[in-house]
């Protein structure tokens, strides 16, 4: 390199002069096709309820999910994640609305599919936590323990109800171990080989969860850290990786997103399937709240942080922004 006294010989710079430039060379595009958009459908509400720690994200009835599902497909999002809030009283130890082919999640689930078809790919999250009168993810042993093994017997029933309600796609959230397996041969035993599995595969106890907790009126005392990975590990994302992908995961995914970015970047080298990135209520509620207060430029903090998650690895992203995001870009 050609050097003039002690100017630079390299300039990076001349690639940042004009937007046009910067989005020529630009490595990470976002497009529609990549968001997921996760939804709450509550039973027993007459109009849609915003959540206090989410502005902008709603409970919905069952007519303002449909609606929601219908400008998710207009703006180009691939996928809707849905979550059920079923009536209070209708929660009990083993999570039983969760199974019930009349039970909210499911109910949706076919209101859905009726209105978008395979416009959109209608995907749920398959877990008891919004089931259960303890809000734990399983069901308990006598000790108070969430039981692993009798756990996944009522995983594998929640996938086949989901999957005769509409689902294309079931999400198991609960961090079980063998969950993938027991949840795909379920399915395959009433020949639904046809639904795919998203494996929540490296799903972290995150203080983030926060706002989802007000959204499904969680009732969880204590915590999760008996099954969800430790913050303080990245090796374990791999070994959950290995066992996913061996039990038949289609698809797998890292959550929270923001701040593990590092646990996306390494398991999307070494997945050989299509990786999803979760960015989640407390990630949102953050950018939210510092924008209300003036403190930050809320749609480029939005850009920013799902540039970021794509940049990392992710393939999808499940975002609360999508439909929003999804209409601008
Ligand atoms: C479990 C589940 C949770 C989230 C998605 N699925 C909550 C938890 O593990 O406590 C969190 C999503 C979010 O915070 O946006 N059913």
């Amino acid at each position: 390199m050609t050097r003039y006294g002690s100017f630079p010989g390299s300039r990076p710079r001349r690639l940042r002069t004009t937007p046009v430039m910067r989005r020529m060379v630009a490595e990470t595009r976002l497009h529609p096709a990549d968001l997921i958009l996760p939804a709450f459908v509550r039973e027993g509400i007459a109009e849609p309820v915003e959540i206090g720690s989410m502005p902008g994200v709603y409970q919905h009835t069952r007519d303002s999910l449909k609606k929601a599902a219908v400008e998710a497909v207009e703006a180009g999002v691939s996928g809707i994640m849905l979550f059920g809030v079923p009536l209070d009283e209708k929660k009990d130890g083993a999570g039983t609305d969760g199974t019930d082919p009349d039970g909210i999640l499911q109910v949706a689930l076919r209101d859905v599919r009726a209105e978008v078809g395979d416009d959109l790919i209608v995907m749920s999250d398959l877990c008891l936590d919004e089931f259960t009168d303890h809000g734990h993810c399983g069901v308990l042993d006598a000790d108070g323990r969430v039981d692993n093994d009798a756990t996944l017997e009522r995983y594998a029933e929640m996938a086949q109800v989901q999957a005769d309600a509409g689902a294309h796609v079931v999400g198991p959230s609960g961090m079980m171990d063998g969950q993938i397996g027991v949840v795909r041969d379920a399915l395959d035993q009433i020949g639904r080989e046809d639904v795919a599995v998203l494996a929540y595969t490296a799903k972290y106890s995150s203080a983030f969860y926060g706002p989802f907790r007000e959204a499904v009126g969680s009732s969880l005392r204590g915590d999760r850290k008996t099954y969800q990975q430790d913050p303080a590990n990245a090796r374990e994302s791999l070994r959950e990786l290995a066992l996913d992908l061996e039990e038949g995961a289609d698809m797998v995914m890292v959550k929270p997103a923001g701040p593990y970015l590092d646990i996306l970047a390494r398991v999307a080298a070494e997945s050989d399937v299509p990786v999803a990135a979760y960015q989640i209520s407390g990630e949102y509620a953050m950018i939210e709240a510092a924008a209300q207060r003036g403190w930050i430029d809320r749609d480029k903090a939005i850009f920013e942080s799902l540039t970021g998650i794509k940049r990392a690895g992710a393939s999808m992203i499940l975002t609360y922004w999508a439909t929003e995001v999804a209409r601008q870009l």
